[in-house]
């Protein structure tokens, strides 16, 4: 069977761009910064990014490039017979849990973004209304299971159109109205007036609140944030063509999704300051997004409410907008693994994988309502499933790629692969090579062991 490429360079660089730009920077990276001490954690984050990130990062674009296929079989052609092939197997399998429980919360973002556009937090001030509104959604049996599907099934429309008549050609409309909606939030929002303390606030670095906590926080930060660790980068980098610099994608992809993580910073927290609304640690993840930003876009604009409504709008678009390029990434990692592994037509493994994420989806939805009481080491489903992907499958996996390509992969093939057979020089190579073989693989296996609360 033929295999499709990217079309473009630009179209390679935005497709895995959009895949590390998603949720997981506009929820998370803001408040990760405001409560490990500012530019300080930024700092650190920084350091996480050049010794793991970008090695890693490096590392599943060669494998990827230089096997041209799926995840699990870019192993079994670089180390035939040896146990290898599991590290792209569990890229696999976290990529289908990952999808089916992000999709989840991305249907909760088109359920607000239609709150939003139909002005229906109009009037409304304290918190616990807000609160009342995200309960009363979250637990409902019908309505998440509704939007969860119509996500899956957004990005199913993406992926059964192929590589570059799909992923690419989406990207390409998606990414610019990423950075348009975000430009133009971060304009209005320091803007407001009352907002500098807010850009203060995430600007100034505090290193009394830098600790090993705080280290382990940015790096499991940099693993998600970037898709790190479950073979999305590799089976994209499978669709590059030769000619692709792969050093220099990692460098742009690694520039977009910092400064994309940093502009979410200036959307929230000076418009927190506008509204007088004091963030607090506890506010990340889900209820940032859904309880303390509608309210504090409400309050932020006091007597001009079609600013507020004009914002609200915006920001939920935006939000759709990061996470189908994400999940557009993760559906890919399955659906090359099933078509190439088990010969299926492109469209009937996409439909497989859309079925199985739908399904497991389902009970990831019902977790906050009529399933909050199944639990599973004291989590719920949705619980255990975020907390198996980003706490263990993707460390695990990224700590594998590192010691493969550190350790067993023939250097000349990994230099050759970077350097595009010496027509790009690469004279980091032996650098990224120790980083890779003594660097990376320990401050994983930290970040693993923090996460059991052994560091
Ligand atoms: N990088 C995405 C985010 O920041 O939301 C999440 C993600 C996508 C994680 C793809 C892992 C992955 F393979």
């Amino acid at each position: 069977m033929e295999r499709e490429n990217f079309g473009s360079k630009i179209g390679a660089i935005l497709a895995a761009a959009g895949s590390a730009v998603g949720l997981g920077n506009i929820w998370r990276f803001p408040i990760e910064t405001g409560r490990n001490g500012g530019a300080a954690f930024i700092l650190v984050y920084i350091c996480c990014i050049v010794l793991l990130g970008m090695p890693i990062m490096m590392s599943e674009f060669m494998i990827g490039r230089h096997t041209q296929s799926n995840t699990a079989r870019a192993y079994q052609k670089l180390a035939p017979g040896t146990p290898w092939k599991w590290v792209g197997r569990l890229g696999v399998f976290t990529g289908f849990f990952i999808l089916s429980y992000y999709a989840v919360v991305a249907g909760w973002t088109v359920e607000y973004a239609c709150l939003a556009i139909f002005n229906c937090f109009r009037g409304m001030t304290t918190r616990a209304e807000f609160e009342k509104v995200f309960n009363d959604f979250a637990s409902d049996p019908v309505m998440p299971a509704v939007w969860l599907i119509f996500f899956v099934l957004l990005t199913h429309f993406v992926i059964v159109r192929g590589v570059a008549r799909g992923i690419e050609r989406w990207s390409k409309i998606l990414m610019p109205m990423l950075f348009i909606l975000i430009g133009v939030l971060v304009a209005c929002s320091v803007s407001m007036p009352g907002a500098a303390s807010g850009v203060e606030f995430m600007l100034r670095p505090d290193f009394s609140k830098v600790n090993s906590s705080t280290v382990l926080n940015a790096m499991g930060q940099a693993f998600y944030s970037l898709s790190l660790g479950m073979g999305c980068l590799c089976t994209y980098a499978s669709y590059f063509d030769r000619k692709t610099n792969l050093a220099k994608t990692t460098l742009q992809v690694v520039i977009i999704d910092t400064l994309i993580a940093l502009m979410a910073g200036f959307i929230i927290f000076p418009a927190a300051a506008a509204a007088n609304y004091g963030l607090t640690p506890q506010d990340i993840g889900p209820s940032l997004i859904f309880i303390t930003l509608p309210n504090v876009f409400q309050q932020a604009f006091g007597s001009l409410p079609v600013l507020s409504y004009v914002f609200s709008v915006m920001f939920y678009l935006l939000l759709i907008v990061a996470a189908l390029t994400s999940t557009i990434s993760m559906h890919e990692v399955v659906t090359s693994y099933m078509s190439e592994e088990f010969n299926l037509p492109r469209k009937r493994s996409a439909l497989v994988e859309t079925t199985l994420s739908i399904v497991l989806g389902i009970f990831c939805a019902l977790s906050f309502g009529v399933m909050s009481d199944v639990k599973l080491f004291g989590m719920t489903i949705f619980e255990l499933l975020d907390w198996t992907a980003s706490n263990i499958c993707l460390p695990v996996g990224g700590m594998f790629i590192a010691l493969f390509a550190g350790w067993y992969l023939d250097r000349q093939l990994f230099r050759d692969e970077l350097t595009n057979r010496g027509s790009v020089r690469a004279p980091y190579f032996r650098a990224l090579i120790f980083v890779l073989r003594y660097i990376t693989p320990f401050l994983i296996l930290a970040v693993i062991l923090g996460n059991f609360g052994l560091f």
